[in-house]
């Protein structure tokens, strides 16, 4: 039985994942390959700790160079996360003709167009299912089980960390604070959480799925990224109210050869499946022409779900060699002549329905100063909550409009500010009406 060797890069959270199922899981998956894997070296910058595995037949190195130069690695596995030196590494790799297996989403959204490029040149794999979904293969589902499809839409749960945090602010109206410092126990967050937060990591997330959906290179400086840390308990409530669930959406459409990315927090229906997506969980909703609504939902972070989709790269890499990786489908769905420069829709273009969450004096005269300034944008309100009244404070006023442009929203929303019984800070949160 033939064998194919891996070296390791990075023996963090997941590398330690990927490292336990070759350790572990070897006569299944030598069942299934028909040949063996076997991890050879395995490289991180801190040796001195316990693992809690067996590494003995394993070279341990504290410098990653060895591991992507070895003569005797077939496929390199990244897992140090990161832009640099992730990407120096596997640029090293696939230079030297090793197939690369990465979970590194940062890396593929901002380098990966150029990784590809190399990778074609040199005849070798650089696959990444782990970077988008963790565990849940919806790359793979979307790049080869719907291969027949012009996709219409991609919906997103991308980022466990944000939906932990917004699933125990609604069950237990807690502080947006004090969940983040449980999620970072946890491990579902990145070493630095502004990226989850913020929404980067979900932006990262969707602008791969973009462009694998809609054969168009990867734009990921140009999605418009909003996060979570501005969602209170009480807007948390008012959209229930208003029979919504506020989940952190990657979102991307196709508008003829341009293409629509959006992050932010989003108002989606309580009855559709996303809504009952939570805890840490992710879930892409991705429809096709001819399919129709697909959901594909699982784990997206952690250990073992992330090894897991690790690992079934390297089984597809491992399948065909030695020379036949020409055979794997193409990394982002398209042929790579194939791939176009898609402009990325101005957010002004956008057409929403929106959440306002205006803090005002509570005095008479503000509802209507508010309402007629819409009324002059041609804004329709589907919706308005006002509840507590504070002689002195402000008071949150939240209003749900019908269809409208992101810029006349913008506009209308600079004149509304301007009034002097409203505060500068108004919430801006957009709906979708998911399946
Ligand atoms: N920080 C990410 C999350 C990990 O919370 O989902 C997986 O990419």
């Amino acid at each position: 039985m033939k064998e194919i060797r891996i070296g390791l890069l990075g023996l963090g959270t997941i590398g330690l994942g990927a490292a336990r199922i070759l350790l572990e899981q070897q006569a299944l998956m030598a069942r299934r390959l028909g040949r063996r894997l076997r991890l050879v070296t395995a490289a991180d910058r801190n040796l001195n700790r316990e693992f809690d595995l067996d590494m003995s037949g394993v070279r341990l190195v504290d410098d990653a160079q060895a591991v992507v130069t070895a003569d005797d690695v077939d496929i390199v596995i990244e897992l140090i996360g990161g832009y640099e030196p992730a990407r120096s590494f596997v640029a090293t790799a696939l230079e030297r003709g090793k197939h690369v297996v990465t979970a590194n989403k940062a890396l593929i959204a901002k380098h990966g167009d150029e990784l590809f490029a190399l990778a074609e040149r040199k005849g070798v794999a650089l696959a990444f299912e782990a970077a988008v979904g963790g565990g849940i293969p919806c790359m793979k589902a979307l790049r080869e089980g719907l291969a027949a499809n012009a996709v219409e839409s991609i919906y997103g749960i991308l980022n466990g960390t944000c939906n932990y945090i917004l699933t125990r602010m609604e069950n237990e109206g807690a502080a947006f604070d004090d969940v983040l410092r449980d999620a970072q126990q946890l491990g579902y967050a990145e070493a630095d959480p502004t990226f989850d937060i913020e929404g980067i990591d979900t932006a990262h997330k969707l602008s791969i799925l973009a462009a694998m959906a809609f054969g168009s290179e990867i734009h990921f400086d140009e999605v418009f990224t909003e996060g979570i840390s501005r969602i209170t308990p009480d807007d948390i409530r008012s959209a229930y109210e208003l029979g919504y669930r506020i989940k952190l959406l990657g979102i991307a459409k196709p508008h003829g050869e341009q293409v629509e990315m959006r992050v932010h927090p989003t108002l989606v229906p309580l009855h559709s499946q996303l809504a009952q997506v939570s805890d840490s969980y992710n879930a892409v909703q991705i429809s096709g022409d001819f399919v129709e609504h697909t959901m594909y939902f699982g784990r997206g972070a952690g250990e073992r779900p992330t090894a897991s989709a690790v690992i079934a790269d390297v089984m597809d890499i491992a399948r065909v060699l030695p020379d036949g990786v020409a055979h794997l489908a193409p990394p982002m769905g398209f042929v790579a002549a194939e791939r176009r420069n898609m402009p990325t829709m101005p957010v002004v273009d956008a057409e929403c329905e929106y959440y306002l969450r205006f803090m005002v004096q509570d005095r008479s005269g503000v509802l209507a100063a508010i309402l007629s300034i819409l009324a002059d944008h041609r804004i329709s309100i589907e919706a308005v909550i006002q509840k507590e009244r504070h002689a002195t404070e402000a008071v949150p006023v939240v209003m749900m409009t019908h269809s409208t442009s992101e810029g006349n929203l913008q506009s209308a929303i600079a004149r509304i500010v301007a009034l002097d019984c409203v505060q500068r800070d108004v919430l801006i949160l957009r709906k979708e009406e998911t399946h």
